[in-house]
């Protein structure tokens, strides 16, 4: 008989961690006890922006025409813990208010109801990301009989459909002895497509497994400050920091990805995770091995202010009484989430000191609004640009890389200088149709 797969919390994780195991071919109940939540999944409908993922639950949910009908949704712990021979815990680990650590408030409260349902012999396993040792601790609170494996997800916003379906390499985290390899075993099943494809399998024990998910993150956010510091270096000596991340990356060592300098990273993931990694080395007395983090979160957080001094400098040396567009509100393109997004947080900056800022963002309109009701919003890029002094292009959007006319821009704005947040967009076609062009680490032309 085929296993029977629940999933605990349907955000974005949850959700497409659903759909794809339906996909797979598994009978799937998600559970989330956030009852609109459930609704609007039931309709085939998601509440992010996210390619591909309404398709492919339409493709699965019960009730609607057409799908296979193997993915259904409930509020109801009972009918999850009769249902499920492996529940997935997918709940959200948020950064503690005030505090660098991460809040478990969710998890704990997913297992502690998941607790009183779940069916002897059944498996869990943990996707959340968690500060190491909690998979230790979450085991101790499940029932005898029941077995914990961890299985961090290392999805990128925009591209989870393929991430979960494809994903390059599948990490599990067992206990010792024979529930352990009941777990493996049990894993090894739930992922045969993938595993099949090539992802490799990787079987570790539960802290490693945590780590892994934390270091991978701590190790992006490295590589972006790595190349964030070099556009300072850059800024100062005269040099052009693309071209040295282009050069450096054809170094095999150390590859081209994750070197475009900018406005830095973002999102709900990479800036949360570096910090709470921080706080739990401290509690272990390994606090040490983890202060460069620190730095790589300041370099970070200084990208967001010298763009908020560019744009000042190109404006004269005030905001007051000056128009600013903004392209771009979302952390990154492909994705309609403006958590911790460096282009509002510049946005933000420049609004409360004085400026009369215009955001345009294709998909992230909604969100920013509600984060920030006080700017100003604009329909089309263009709009945004009306009348502006300055424009900032801070999230690159293929809609403003290809889409952007430079020559139709510059007949709007009052001013036609383009602050390149991204190092995105093409110099040379901007320059040509009579614009300054300025971007972070690069030389002014
Ligand atoms: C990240 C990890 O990539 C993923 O594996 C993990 O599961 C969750 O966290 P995500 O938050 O979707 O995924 O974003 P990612 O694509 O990693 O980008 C993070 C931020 O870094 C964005 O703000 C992006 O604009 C920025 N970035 C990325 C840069 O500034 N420069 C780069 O070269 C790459």
């Amino acid at each position: 008989m085929a296993l029977k797969i629940t999933v605990i919390g349907t955000g974005y994780l949850g959700a497409t961690h659903a759909a794809a195991m339906a996909e797979l071919g598994f009978e799937v109940l998600g559970l989330d006890v956030v009852p609109e939540k459930i609704e609007m999944l039931a309709a085939g409908r998601v509440p992010m922006y996210e390619p591909g993922l309404e398709d492919l639950l339409a493709r699965h949910v019960a009730g609607i025409e057409g799908s296979s009908g193997r993915l259904r949704f409930t509020t109801s712990w009972e009918e999850a813990g009769a249902f499920g021979d492996v529940h997935f815990v997918c709940v959200n680990t948020p950064q503690k208010h005030g505090e660098y650590a991460c809040d478990m408030s969710y998890v704990d409260a997913a297992f502690a109801s998941l607790a009183g349902v779940v069916q002897e012999g059944a498996l869990v396993v943990g996707k959340s990301t968690v500060p190491v040792g909690s998979a230790l601790r979450l085991a101790g609170l499940l029932p005898e009989g029941v077995e914990l494996a961890w299985n961090p997800e290392f999805l990128r916003e925009g591209f989870a459909v393929q991430d979960t379906l494809h994903p390059d390499r599948i990490v599990v985290g067992v206990s010792e002895g024979a529930g352990g390899e009941r777990a493996e075993k049990v894993l090894r099943e739930v992922y045969a497509v993938p595993v099949a494809e090539g992802s490799p399998f990787v079987v570790t024990d539960y802290p490693t497994a945590e780590l892994v998910k934390t270091s991978a993150n701590s190790f992006l956010a490295t590589k972006i400050s790595f190349i964030n510091a070099m556009a300072e270096v850059c800024e100062a000596a005269g040099g052009d920091v693309a071209k040295l991340a282009e050069a450096i990356g054809h170094d095999e060592r150390i590859g081209s990805k994750f070197l475009r300098a900018g406005i830095g990273f973002g999102g709900g993931c990479l800036p949360k995770d570096i910090r709470a990694f921080m706080a739990r080395a401290g509690e272990l007395g390994a606090d040490q091995a983890l202060t460069f983090l620190r730095e790589i979160d300041s370099i970070n957080m200084r990208r967001r202010a010298s763009m908020v001094e560019m744009a000042r400098e190109a404006l004269g040396g005030g905001f007051l009484g000056k128009r600013v567009a903004v392209l771009g509100a979302t952390f990154k393109p492909d994705s309609d989430d403006v958590r911790d997004s460096p282009a509002l947080n510049v946005a933000g900056q420049i609004h409360l000191q004085g400026g009369q800022v215009t955001v345009y963002d294709p998909k992230g309109m909604d969100n920013a609004r509600r984060l920030f009701p006080t700017l100003g919003y604009a329909p089309t890029a263009l709009d945004a640009a009306r009348g502006a002094d300055v424009v900032l292009h801070l999230t690159e959007w293929r809609e403003f890389r290809d889409g952007l006319d430079p020559a139709e821009l510059a007949s709007v704005v009052t001013s036609p200088v383009i602050l390149d947040g991204r190092n995105a967009l093409d110099p040379v076609r901007w320059r040509e149709a009579g614009w300054t062009y300025r971007a972070m680490g690069r030389p002014r032309a």
